[in-house]
């Protein structure tokens, strides 16, 4: 693959920032070894020559990692898959017992979840995962499943749950549409109670917490793009409240225990975020797009397309929450990718994107089909515009995103492509 140059047209060799006496750069190839699955085989009669090939195609794209890569192997006759479970586990940092932090992550087999285990893994860290699985799955973390660092635990946020910490990244909660208004109750009782009894957690241990707030917290915004200390416009009663009012009562119960009870506390306030790993079927506009047009379907675009968004790509926002929970920064921070499409823009760009890796994959371009975009009504509450403001992330985090959208679309087509060929899609 050619040498991916960020926004700044610095090589990418690796993720992670040095931030605050904590380093947490890791090679992209290590990384990528993880969610870069290699293709499938898709016979089992001849594996050995399969696995060759197959450690090829992945050499493509992970110098040197293959050694780490449990294998699925497909069976076409009966169509069933069988796993094998992996020999070594990718290496983790060494660090001292002052160094290694126990670190609770509620949602950490959910898509943003699943990428902050693995760079805290990598990193040395003991990581425990909490999650009722209800939108996450354990397969996003199983490659770390068995290592002496990492523990994973099934339980709903809503009941208390004790353990002995240092740091909680509190991310559990539905963050799709169609999730999160599948039960809205419940929705808003895990951003209620959930939140509370982690904040109960982080006060009895004096762990320090993080919540995973967001942009919905603004609402349909009046003020373009939006700082921290705007106070949104949210409909308070429409389909949408659930959430986004559960995510401003979270913030207010975190500050909350912070001036009450000095509980030393961080938030991201994160703004629309894609990547490998995202459910594929959860009605956000990146998955829907990519999975349309890598199945030959016409794209969807909900109403006339002209409203805008920004998009940020995983690995960014990882290195926002590792920075922002090892500052000092006790305020909202915004977390985004400021550089605005119209989705109508977006979905051009993701059809051209997804016609480059098929042809570079050898699929013969007459063969493809001429994908068209096609408009739908626009659903209620679905806000016309948002931007992150992200001044403060850049000042006090030193900061910024670095993966162009572009770079970020292609490796996550690179993804379902393959999930594709696995048959899970
Ligand atoms: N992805 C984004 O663009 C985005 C934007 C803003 C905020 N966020 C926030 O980041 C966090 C993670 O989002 P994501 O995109 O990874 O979503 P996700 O749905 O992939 O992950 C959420 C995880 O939380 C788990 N979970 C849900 N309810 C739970 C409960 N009651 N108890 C235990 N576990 C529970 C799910 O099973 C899942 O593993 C969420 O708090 C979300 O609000 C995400």
């Amino acid at each position: 693959m050619p040498p991916q140059l960020d926004k700044n047209g610095v090589e990418i060799t690796d993720v992670g920032l040095l931030r605050f006496g904590f380093d947490s750069r890791v090679p992209i190839d290590t990384l990528r070894s993880l969610y870069l699955r290699p293709h499938y085989v898709t016979s089992s009669s001849d594996v050995a020559a399969s696995d060759e090939k197959e450690d090829e195609e992945h050499a493509k794209f992970v110098k040197g990692n293959t050694p780490y890569q449990s294998k699925s192997i497909y069976h076409a006759d009966s169509n069933s898959i069988s796993y094998t479970t992996l020999s070594r586990f990718s290496p983790v940092r060494l660090l001292s017992p002052s160094n290694r932090k126990r670190i609770l992550v509620t949602g950490g087999a959910g898509f943003v979840g699943s990428h902050l285990v693995d760079r805290l893994m990598l990193l040395g860290h003991e990581v425990t995962v909490l999650d009722n699985f209800f939108t996450g799955s354990k397969t996003t973390v199983s490659h770390w499943v068995g290592h002496p660092n990492f523990e994973m635990v099934r339980h709903d946020v809503v009941e208390p749950f004790m353990i002995e910490c240092d740091q909680i990244y509190h991310l559990a909660c539905p963050a799709s549409p169609p999730h999160y208004q599948f039960n809205a109750v419940k929705t808003i009782k895990t951003s209620f109670m959930g939140t509370l009894n982690m904040l109960g957690l982080a006060k009895r241990t004096k762990a320090r917490f993080l919540i995973s707030s967001t942009s919905e917290i603004y609402g349909d915004p009046e003020v373009h793009p939006q700082p921290e200390d705007y106070w949104g416009h949210v409909n308070p009663i429409g389909p949408r409240a659930c959430y986004d009012e559960g995510k401003r009562v979270a913030e207010t119960l975190t500050y909350g225990f912070h001036r009450q009870d000095g509980v030393d506390v961080r938030v991201a306030r994160i703004f629309n975020t894609y990547g490998p790993r995202m459910n594929p079927y959860d009605g956000r506009v990146v998955s829907n797009f990519i999975v349309q047009a890598l199945k030959g379907e016409d794209m969807t675009v909900y109403g006339d397309g002209s409203q805008t968004r920004s998009f940020q790509y995983i690995h960014d926002l990882i290195d926002g929450l590792i920075a922002l929970m090892n500052s000092d920064e006790t305020r909202p921070v915004n977390l985004g990718n400021g550089d605005e499409f119209t989705i109508l823009e977006f979905a051009k760009l993701v059809r051209e994107l997804v016609r480059k890796v098929q042809i570079e994959d050898g699929i013969d371009p007459a063969t493809l089909r001429d994908i068209q975009i096609v408009h739908r009504p626009m659903p209620t509450d679905d806000p016309q515009k948002r931007r992150p403001d992200t001044t403060r992330a850049k000042t006090t985090l030193d900061w910024q995103p670095r993966w162009t959208v572009r770079m970020g679309v292609e490796e996550m087509v690179r993804y379902y492509k393959a999930k594709l060929a696995e048959g899970s899609l």
